[in-house]
């Protein structure tokens, strides 16, 4: 099993022969890692969640939980955390930022849409299997399973989200008829993510869009929960 202090192991090295100058500039950010080492680190914890290195973290018999996020902490030192998270429909993190902490994060499996704050207004991305993204201080965003599309019976089915922001949320089946129908979690893939906190979280704040397009924060918590508790 590939170790968080093998892998922080040649991130310090990558650091030691950076030049003076950048080391200095370094210093005064939160943690010694760069975004390249977090993505680097998520890209390894998939590797070994593919790979079976985690199977003893992950939920038993292979059900995993339908109702609500699921995550499992994956390494940890001083100056990192890394989860693997388990998303489930129509369930959104909610518009936050992570304090003092960087982040990244590697999708495994399913799609994730973030909707992230540009200063005026939530723009939406999805993120598939094999994607990465990575999170400077002060990154604002709601992160949720991303709309799933499945033949199923030969009626095509949608999972429609959207942030909390933005009205309902929720997984509806759309039938060929027009009904809308709920669907059952456990019916679709898991929609699977490593993500990596450096320093590892202390705090989350969130907040909510305004009627003017600026952004209000409403509370900030104390957690070491990936992406707010669960
Ligand atoms: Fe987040």
């Amino acid at each position: 099993m590939r170790s968080s202090v093998l892998s922080l192991s040649s991130a310090r090295d990558s650091l030691s022969a950076t030049p003076p100058l950048e080391r200095s500039v370094a210093s005064a950010l939160p943690t010694r890692l760069r975004p390249a080492d977090l993505l680097r680190l998520t890209d390894e914890g998939a590797e070994d969640v593919l790979a079976g290195r985690y199977d003893h973290l992950l939920p038993a018999n292979g059900v995993w939980p339908s109702d609500e996020r699921w995550a499992a902490r994956l390494l940890t030192d001083d100056e990192v955390d890394v989860w693997l998270i388990s998303w489930t429909p129509g369930k959104s993190t909610e518009l936050h930022d992570h304090a003092g902490s960087l982040g990244a994060l590697t999708v495994l499996s399913g799609a994730l849409s973030e909707f992230r704050w540009n200063g005026t207004e939530l723009r939406r991305r999805v993120l598939s299997a094999g994607d990465q993204a990575s999170f400077p201080i002060g990154w604002v965003h709601d992160v949720m399973r991303a709309p799933a599309q499945s033949v199923s019976d030969g009626s095509a089915q949608f999972v429609a989200d959207s942030p909390a922001q933005f009205g309902a949320s929720g997984a509806a089946h759309f039938a060929t008829d027009g009904a809308v129908e709920p669907i059952d979690p456990a019916l679709l893939e898991p929609t699977l993510s490593v993500h990596a906190y450096s320093p590892p979280l202390t705090a989350m704040s969130y907040y909510e869009v305004t009627g003017h397009g600026t952004l209000r924060r409403t509370r900030t918590v104390l957690t070491d929960q990936p992406e707010g508790d669960m």
